[in-house]
């Protein structure tokens, strides 16, 4: 397919200004796949210089961005201010947002909107609880998710990431043959929400994905990559997975 293979760090609250130089003087890379790093706010500007000092191939992402263009919401970040520091992505939705800071998909969607209007690339994570998969309402979740998020929007500038909540930081990552069935059902809803543009939608897994178990993933039709916590945070294990698909 014409899809794009994406490798995407998440680094979550982790990492300090000198573990972010650190980072990126050991840090090689691959121009064979898009590479995306999303640190915390407070280091996008750093990163970016890091990254620039390097000469690398990685491009900047934002982990979360509000809703409004500006104003009054003290401690959040709008998408221009994403944009002033270099970023083309933003994650939106993801679980640990979902659970801890009770965003819905209204508020996905409408963070959604914000980045496309701004030209960013949003990575847009959804994903089902163990209680969910144990009580076969996947499907219906990752629908609601899909439809939720996408609501009044016909680009296709978007990426999927599918991170089973189960998956997330627990070492029990998806097989590979769930992660790709779970994707085609994903696919055929992007279908039926944006018609043939579905088939050059990078969808992502996510969740304790790592070095051992990447090739797997790789291997899989409809997965276009994976997004990376904690084997995302050591140079070395990120550059290894990158290997893996590029
Ligand atoms: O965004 C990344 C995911 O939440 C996966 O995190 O690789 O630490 O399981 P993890």
């Amino acid at each position: 397919s014409d899809r794009r293979i994406y490798v995407i760090a998440n680094w979550k609250m982790n990492k300090s200004l000198t573990e972010t130089a650190e980072f990126f003087q050991e840090f090689k890379s691959s121009n064979d796949v898009s590479v995306v790093v999303c640190p915390p706010t407070q280091l996008l500007y750093p990163t970016q210089l890091f990254i620039k000092q390097s000469g690398k191939p990685v491009d900047l992402g934002g982990q979360n961005v509000h809703w409004a263009d500006k104003g009054a919401y003290t401690g959040e970040t709008s998408i221009s201010m994403l944009k002033d520091v270099g970023c083309e992505y933003v994650i939106i939705g993801h679980s640990e947002r979902r659970q801890y800071a009770h965003e819905d998909d209204v508020l996905v969607n409408k963070k959604v909107k914000q980045a496309i209007k701004a030209g960013l690339i949003p990575i847009i994570c959804i994903g089902e609880t163990l209680e969910e998969k144990n009580s076969m309402r996947t499907e219906q979740v990752l629908s609601t998710q899909l439809f939720g998020a996408l609501k009044e929007i016909d680009s296709g500038d978007f990426i999927i990431a599918y991170e089973p909540v189960w998956a997330i930081g627990t070492g029990q990552s998806a097989t590979a043959d769930l992660a790709q069935q779970t994707h085609s059902y994903i696919r055929s809803v992007l279908k039926q929400i944006v018609g043939e543009k579905a088939e050059n939608i990078s969808i992502l897994y996510g969740g304790s994905a790592n070095e051992s178990n990447a090739a797997e993933y790789s291997s899989m039709t409809d997965i276009d990559g994976v997004l990376v916590g904690g084997a995302s945070l050591k140079a070395q294990s990120f550059d290894g997975i990158i290997k893996v698909f590029a």
